[in-house]
């Protein structure tokens, strides 16, 4: 027999997989799959323990989720009720947050590419506009001068866990480089616009965070010079997201006290030096808050072996988490029925799509797995259902959110009928 290490919210109950206090069998029973099983109580321990870290080293502290990792509406709805701020990227983001209850004051949006019908509808719902080029600004003021602007800056060093996921440094589009920046905030000064934050987000999925010590120090060094040059006063300094978590059980979780001292502390003792006044801290986590928090069950349809591999046939695909086909991501698997199993066989797991590209797990160690068996993937909660899609003309998944013990159906499995319901036949 084997004891598999399992971190909160799952649980080994004699050799069946528990997830925040419910077998993963059943639920697959109850609501069929794929599913993406959500834990309400996880998602305010994350939130939680961040805010209490940072608030510990300076109080006056915002966490901004980036909802691009999770954007149903009771997740937003419980972070929003934790207190949380919100990080948008599109004006549906916008309208999600606005409709979970977070007033427009607690939005922020960071666009890149923005249309101009799109800044006109954020100027209309009095959302603050992150800039992202001199273009976007100009454009922004020939609609109205907004009482405050904020200005994504490239920190000229990036992080990441893959290169699409690196979003600060040479390559990047995101963001203006220093002298950019103080030209956009000269303009935005001229315009009368009164109120000013600084931003920058270095990329996503970073578990060491020496590049991002560097970054903000760079962040701080161009906030001063703006400070000094133009006579700006910052309400806000935003350090963006990409704090990691652990997907393969070698990695460790993100060291929450070296990250207070080395990124908080030093953030509040340059504040001070560099006479920054009394800004607010921001910084912008998605991944973290909600990644842990959620398991995507699917179960194994076809057991297939050929001269070359051992295949698991199951009913989610890259469809449903498209993360290991396009990141080479590890998401571990675990059989929930045998987790007391010694693994004695090596599998891929593999979806029902129509491409070779369509494997979430590879060389995979597992126990024996039968058809019928259900496996849970973990640590699905962040860019799992938010990037799914409907390739192959697949509906997608159903989400259940774990509330006080109890199941809840928050997103229906969609039918065949939602495929057609935007599409207009042309008669032959
Ligand atoms: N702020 C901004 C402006 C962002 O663009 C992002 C993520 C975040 C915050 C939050 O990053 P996080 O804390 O979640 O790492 N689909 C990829 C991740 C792309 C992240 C894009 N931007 C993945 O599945 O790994």
């Amino acid at each position: 027999m084997v004891k598999r290490k399992l971190c909160e919210p799952l649980e080994n109950h004699k050799g069946n997989l528990y997830f925040d206090g419910l077998s993963v069998e059943e639920l697959a029973k109850k609501y069929d799959t794929p599913l993406y099983v959500i834990s309400e109580k996880r998602i305010r321990e994350n939130y939680n323990r961040l805010y209490t870290a940072v608030a510990s080293k300076y109080k006056d502290v915002r966490i901004y989720y980036a909802c691009k990792a999770n954007t149903n509406l009771t997740v937003l709805k419980i972070l929003q009720s934790e207190g949380a701020y919100l990080d948008a990227v599109s004006p549906c983001e916008v309208f999600m947050g606005l409709n979970s209850g977070f007033t427009p004051d607690r939005i922020l949006f960071t666009g890149t590419s923005v249309r101009n019908d799109e800044l006109k509808f954020l100027v209309d719902a009095g959302i603050t506009v992150n800039i992202d080029s001199q273009s976007e600004l100009d454009r922004l003021l020939k609609i109205a001068v907004p009482p405050t602007i904020s200005v994504r800056v490239n920190p000229e060093i990036g992080d990441g866990h893959h290169d699409h996921c690196i979003t600060a440094g040479p390559q990047t589009k995101f963001g203006l480089w220093e002298e950019d920046a103080l030209k956009v905030y000269a303009t935005a000064k001229k315009a009368r616009v009164e109120r000013f934050g600084i931003h920058m987000h270095i990329g996503s999925g970073f578990l060491g965070i020496d590049s991002y010590v560097q970054a903000v120090k760079k962040l701080l060094s161009i906030a001063k010079r703006v400070h000094d040059e133009l006579d700006i006063v910052f309400d806000f300094i935003d350090l963006g997201g990409g704090f990691g978590v652990p997907y393969h059980p070698d990695e460790k979780e993100l060291n929450l006290s070296e990250f207070t001292s080395k990124v908080v502390s030093r953030f509040k003792s340059k504040v001070k030096d560099y006479h920054l006044g009394k800004p607010f801290l921001h910084i912008e986590p998605g991944r973290y808050l909600v990644c842990d928090a959620s398991i995507l069950l699917t179960t194994v349809n076809t057991v297939k072996v050929t001269p070359h591999r051992k295949f698991l046939g199951v009913d989610a695909g890259f469809n449903t988490l498209v993360r290991p086909a396009m990141y080479g991501a590890y998401h571990q698997v675990l059989v929930a029925n045998k987790l007391d199993r010694k693994n004695t066989e090596t599998f891929d797991v593999v979806g029902p799509i129509c491409e070779s590209g369509d494997v979430l797990a590879k060389d995979r160690e597992l126990p024996s797995v039968v058809e019928g068996d259900v496996l849970a993937i973990l640590n699905a909660g962040a860019y799992g259902f938010s990037m799914s899609s409907q390739y192959n003309s697949r509906p997608r998944a159903a989400e259940v959110m774990i509330r006080q013990g109890k199941p809840v159906l928050v997103r229906e499995r969609e039918q065949f009928q939602d495929l057609l319901a935007t599409q207009r036949t042309v008669q032959q």
